[in-house]
């Protein structure tokens, strides 16, 4: 068996500069919340928890304190709500959701009608909405829906960081024929975009994948339907533990992949799991793949 493992693996650098600033915050003491998950992986939130970090669902919960602000950003009024309340705000929010952000406040100020592609309750697409207030705007998630939105003179789209590149440029081209300007923004995380071409890449090399990241992450889930319509064997699995060494038996090529939030040791601890087989069975081999 030889088993393939991408360079560009582990965290992207706004999970890791999340990290980092709560890292920070946590050495200054005092209680700290975090709104929400930090980060779409069990394991690591865990992690979070025993260092001191709370996780709340509402700001109504926290009295005092810090409020750490996720990756994917909030609306607006929540982080001046937080303030307005007396508590320290950390925005980890990642510079391509801000730029998402930025880029629709701007339309909205040069009176563009603003196009958001992604879900409506998803706090990033609520944050952008937050951002573009008094304006025009729109959430829809694909084709289809364009067919229920007016015609509008001046448009502006931006996309959701985790959108795939084919729902955008086919919702795209389906709203340029309701417009008379249409200015587009390709917002989706360009760090995702390059993992899902790695994927694409490694999927038809190998003979089975394992995915590995949150069950609860949104961008890991997404890896694991790629590789399926590939039509690879995949698995999909948060920890080493998860791994069922009998099922893989006979596999010659295989190969390894994690979301953005999956930390680089659970790759390498799984690559370290085959490589203890290969160990007993004199089989396994690692190369590792460069992109
Ligand atoms: Fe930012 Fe992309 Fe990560 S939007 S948080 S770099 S997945």
């Amino acid at each position: 068996m030889k088993v393939f493992v991408p360079e560009e693996i582990g965290f992207c650098f706004g999970v890791r500069r999340a990290l980092q600033l709560v890292e920070d915050e946590l050495r200054k003491g005092g209680k700290i919340y975090s709104l929400g998950d930090l980060i779409h992986n069990p394991q690591v939130v865990e992690e979070l928890r025993r260092k001191g970090i709370k996780t709340v669902g509402e700001l109504s919960q926290i009295r005092e304190g810090t409020v750490i602000i996720r990756s994917h950003g909030v609306n607006p009024s929540l982080i001046e709500e937080a303030r307005e309340r007396g508590l320290k705000v950390v925005d980890t929010t990642c510079p391509y959701v801000l730029k998402a952000q930025r880029t629709a406040n701007l339309l909205v100020q040069n009176s563009y009608a603003v196009v958001v592609v992604g879900l409506r309750e998803h706090p990033e697409v609520q944050g952008i909405i937050g951002n573009a207030q008094s304006g025009k705007i729109y959430v829809i998630k694909n084709s289809q829906e364009v067919e229920k939105l007016p015609f509008m003179k001046k448009v502006g789209v931006v996309v959701q960081t985790t959108e795939t590149l084919d729902n955008f440029e086919d919702i795209v081209k389906n709203l340029i024929k309701k417009t008379e300007e249409c200015r587009v923004f390709n917002t989706i995380c360009k760090v995702i975009m390059r993992r899902r071409a790695l994927v694409r890449e490694l999927a038809r090399k190998v003979e089975a994948m394992v995915v590995v990241g949150g069950r609860n992450s949104a961008n890991t889930r997404q890896l694991v339907e790629m590789c399926r319509s590939i039509g690879v064997d995949t698995y999909f699995i948060e920890r080493k533990e998860d791994l069922k060494l009998k099922e893989l038996k006979g596999i010659e090529r295989i190969g390894i992949i994690g979301g953005t939030s999956t930390p680089e040791q659970t790759i390498k601890e799984i690559r370290d799991e085959l490589l203890s087989l290969d160990q007993s069975h004199n089989s396994f081999k690692i190369n590792i793949h460069h992109s």
